[in-house]
C-alpha cells in the first residue's frame, strides 16, 4: 500500500494505482478532470493532458519534486508522494492552456450540438477556459459522415481522445474504424467506407466526451435538459439491460447506458436495447435517475424535495443578497 496526499488530503491506496484513481477514492473537487482516460476501457489515457498535476514530492525515499507536470491518469502513486491539483497555480494555468489547445479546432457550436449540457469539454471550458480565443487561423473542416446507420460523426468536434476506437477494439467483434493520418491531419474514420454495425458499437456514443459521435435516433429531438431521465431495465440476453431512458411525457427519446459520478459507463449496453426499444412498455421503470445537482440536466429535475431544506436554502440565498457570506449549500437539498 502507498500513502500519499493530494491537495493536502491523505489517502492510502494499493501500489500501482494511478494518481487519478487515488484522487477518485477521495472524491470531490480535487479529482482531476479526464477527457481520454476511461476506467472501463483498457489502455486509455495519456492523450488529452487535461489531468495534469504537480508532484511536489516524488516519494518518502526520494522527496524531490518531479521536474514537469505529469498526467495523473498514467502516473502511479508512491508512498510519501505529495500531489497538488487545485492547490497549484501552475496546474491551473497549464490546464487553461490545454483547454485552449483542445478548442483550437473545435467549433463553438454548443447551441446546436446534441451533447450540450452533458459535454466534458463544455464543462472544462466553463471551469478552466479563457473567455477569449487567441487563435486566428482557419479551423479544420470536415463533412459530417454516418458511421453505421445509427451514429453520426462530426469530425470537427472530435478531440482525438481515442476512446471510441478502444470501444471498437474491446467491445465489438470487428473494429472497422480508427484514427487515420498524423498530427493535425489525424481524423477518426471508417476503413474503406465500412459501416459500424456491431452489437456494442452504440457505446461509442456514450464514451465520446464531446458531441463528435451522436445518436442519429435522438439528434435534434430535444435539448437534454428538457428530458426526464429514468432508470429502467429489461431482460436482455446480450447485455445487462440496465439503462437510462431520456423521456418526454410517455415518449422515450433516447436510451443510454448508466454513467457513474465520473461520467463513465460501468455496464455497457447492446445496440438492441439502445436503438430498438423506444416504447415505455418495453421497460420496467425503476425511478428517476440521480443527476448531480450542479449539472444543467438537473434543471427542473427532482427526485424528492425536502421542504425544510428548501427553506434553509432560500434563507441562505437571501443572506447572500444582503451581502453576508454564503454558508455552505446543503448538498442533500434535492438529489
Ligand atoms: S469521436 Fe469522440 S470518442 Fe472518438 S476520438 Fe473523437 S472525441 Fe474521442
Ligand atoms: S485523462 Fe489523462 S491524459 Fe487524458
Amino acid at each position: 500500500m502507498a500513502k500519499l496526499t493530494i491537495d493536502g488530503v491523505e489517502v492510502e491506496v494499493p501500489d500501482g494505482t494511478t494518481i487519478l484513481n487515488a484522487a477518485r477514492q477521495i472524491g470531490g473537487d480535487l479529482v482531476p478532470p479526464a477527457m481520454c482516460y476511461y476506467s472501463t476501457l483498457k489502455d486509455t489515457g495519456g492523450k488529452c493532458r487535461v489531468c495534469l498535476v504537480k508532484v511536489a514530492a516524488g516519494s518518502a525515499k526520494d522527496p524531490r519534486p518531479m521536474p514537469k507536470l505529469v498526467a495523473s491518469c498514467r502516473t502511479p502513486v508512491a508512498d510519501g508522494m505529495v500531489v497538488q491539483n487545485l492547490t497549484s497555480p501552475e496546474v491551473l494555468e497549464a490546464r487553461k492552456g490545454v483547454v485552449e489547445f483542445l478548442l483550437l479546432n473545435h467549433p463553438l457550436d454548443c447551441p446546436i450540438c446534441d451533447q450540450a449540457g452533458e459535454c466534458d469539454l463544455q464543462n472544462l471550458a466553463y471551469e478552466h477556459g479563457a473567455a477569449k480565443t487567441r487563435y486566428e487561423e482557419d479551423r479544420r473542416t470536415f463533412e459530417k459522415i454516418d458511421i453505421g446507420d445509427k451514429i453520426k460523426l462530426h469530425m470537427t468536434r472530435c478531440i482525438l481522445c481515442y476512446r471510441c476506437t478502444f470501444v471498437g477494439d474491446q467491445l465489438t467483434d470487428k473494429r472497422v474504424h480508427g484514427v487515420l493520418g498524423r498530427g493535425d491531419k489525424s481524423e477518426i474514420s471508417t476503413f474503406i467506407q465500412q459501416n459500424v454495425d456491431n452489437d456494442f458499437s452504440g457505446n461509442m456514443i456514450d464514451v465520446c466526451p464531446v458531441g463528435a459521435l451522436t445518436d442519429k435516433t435522438f439528434r435534434f429531438k430535444s435539448r437534454v435538459w428538457f428530458t426526464k431521465p429514468l432508470d429502467a431495465h429489461r431482460n436482455c440476453t446480450k447485455c445487462s439491460g440496465k439503462v437510462v431512458l431520456w423521456t418526454k411525457g410517455d415518449d422515450v427519446l433516447r436510451v443510454s447506458a448508466r454513467k457513474d459520478q465520473f461520467g463513465e459507463v460501468k455496464d455497457y449496453i447492446c445496440n438492441e436495447c439502445r436503438f430498438e426499444h423506444k416504447n415505455m412498455s418495453d421497460w420496467t421503470v425503476e425511478g428517476p435517475r440521480h443527476i448531480d445537482r450542479h449539472s444543467v440536466i438537473a434543471q427542473n429535475h427532482y427526485e424528492k424535495i425536502d421542504l425544510q431544506k428548501l427553506k434553509k436554502e432560500v434563507e441562505r440565498q437571501l443572506e447572500f443578497q444582503k451581502g453576508k457570506a454564503l454558508p455552505q449549500p446543503d448538498n442533500a437539498l434535492n438529489s
